[in-house]
């Protein structure tokens, strides 16, 4: 089990790349990067660098490569224009030019400004994601999207940029906080509500072994994951059509963040309550049953995600749902199951939110 590597395809227009997933294998990058470039940087951020540097140091050194390491404070918050043009000077100052590479060493925040400055330096430079955390190898460092925030806005100022392959080391999350491993998870969950029933049975049943970081689970968790969202980007790379179902739970998670002027709440605990939400809408439409309704609320629970989340202000939800407070009208997207597997993308209407709201908050 140690020593397999397990390699997905992508295959896109632009580009074709490989995800790799294995154990114990940060040491291998040197020997994989030297066949693309003999130099490069290394972005990542302080937590990391102190748990990680010194191995990858290791590894691109023995290699014969020449790079740097370059340390972004940790947070959201550094998502920003203000660190993309700090490491624009860092770049230059390190006389980077076209070919050399950019390898990204961390969760989502550091994968997505990474990506960023990777896709507009010098117009675009070779790019590695080496994700960190669950959210990070399940879903944001699969799929090319790469952004800052603006102000006025997450992800605001972004665009496609497929790296030249990620490298996922399970080892790594056993660093991870728990409180992060379970936020990751409830992407995990909402790859088994989209895959299927055969998927989403095998996550109920090694739910205790995949907490446990059980390598086998995992790495089969992991694996499921990201074939399938290797396989929605293939179908439709820009998001303009079927990428969307990967929102499961995203509606309503993207409001209560909002609401909850994303502090003291993580993305994957929004979204958890956000799913529940998306489930209760599809029972009231008459899609689903309330044991899938109940599915969704005992396997959010073992994992140690919240259900509701009490005291946000309905309006807000409302309003950042796009919808009219006073009138009633108006519709918004969601992704709603039929059965698991199969998702559709509908609008929902205003009193069908409003009456299914109360029971999240
Ligand atoms: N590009 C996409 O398609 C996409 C998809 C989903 C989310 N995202 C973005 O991802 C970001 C969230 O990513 P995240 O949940 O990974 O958050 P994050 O990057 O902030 O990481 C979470 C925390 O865990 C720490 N950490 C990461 N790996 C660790 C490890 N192995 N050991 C110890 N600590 C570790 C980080 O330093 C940080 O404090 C958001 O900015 C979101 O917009 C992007
Ligand atoms: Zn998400």
């Amino acid at each position: 089990m140690q020593n397999r590597e397990i390699a997905i395809k992508v295959t896109l227009d632009t580009q074709d790349y490989n995800i790799f997933i294995g154990f114990g294998t940060l040491k291998d990058l040197g020997d994989r990067i030297k066949d693309l470039s003999g130099k490069g940087v290394v972005i990542s951020n302080p937590t990391i660098i102190s748990l990680y540097g010194e191995k990858i140091s290791k590894s691109l050194s023995e290699a014969g490569i020449d790079f740097r390491i370059l340390s972004i404070p940790e947070g959201e918050e550094y998502k920003s224009l203000e660190s993309a043009s700090r490491l624009y000077d860092d770049l230059t100052e390190f006389q980077m030019q076209r070919s050399d590479f950019i390898l990204a060493l961390g969760g989502g925040v550091i994968g997505d400004l990474s990506g960023f400055v990777a896709a507009t330096y010098m117009r675009g430079v070779p790019f590695i994601q080496v994700p960190t955390s669950l959210l990070a190898q399940v879903d944001s460092s699969v799929g090319g999207k790469v952004a800052v925030n603006h102000r006025m806005g997450k992800n605001l100022i972004g665009s496609f940029y497929q790296p030249r392959f990620v490298q996922i080391d399970i080892d790594t999350l056993k660093t991870l906080p728990e409180s992060e491993f379970r936020a990751g998870m409830a992407e995990v969950v909402k790859c088994g509500f989209l895959i299927g029933k055969d998927f989403l049975s095998y996550l109920e049943m090694n739910l205790e072994d995949i907490m446990m970081l059980n390598p086998d689970t995992l790495t089969e968790v992991i694996e499921q994951c990201c074939r399938f969202k290797a396989r929605t980007v293939e179908a439709d790379e820009r998001d303009f059509g079927v990428r969307a179902i990967l929102n499961y739970g995203h509606s309503f998670g993207h409001a209560i963040e909002a609401a909850s002027e994303y502090k003291h709440i993580l993305h994957g605990e929004a979204i958890s309550v956000g799913m529940v939400g998306a489930a209760l809408i599809a029972k009231e439409l008459g899609w689903i049953d309330q044991a899938l309704v109940d599915r969704h609320v005992r396997l959010l629970q073992h994992v140690g995600l919240p259900i509701k989340m009490e005291g946000l202000n309905m309006n807000m939800i409302l309003s950042r749902l796009a919808l009219d407070k006073k009138g009633a009208r108006g519709a918004a997207k969601f992704v709603l199951l039929r059965a698991p597997g199969r998702p559709e993308i509908v609008e929902v209407s205003h009193q069908m939110i409003e009456r299914v709201l109360p029971n999240l908050i």
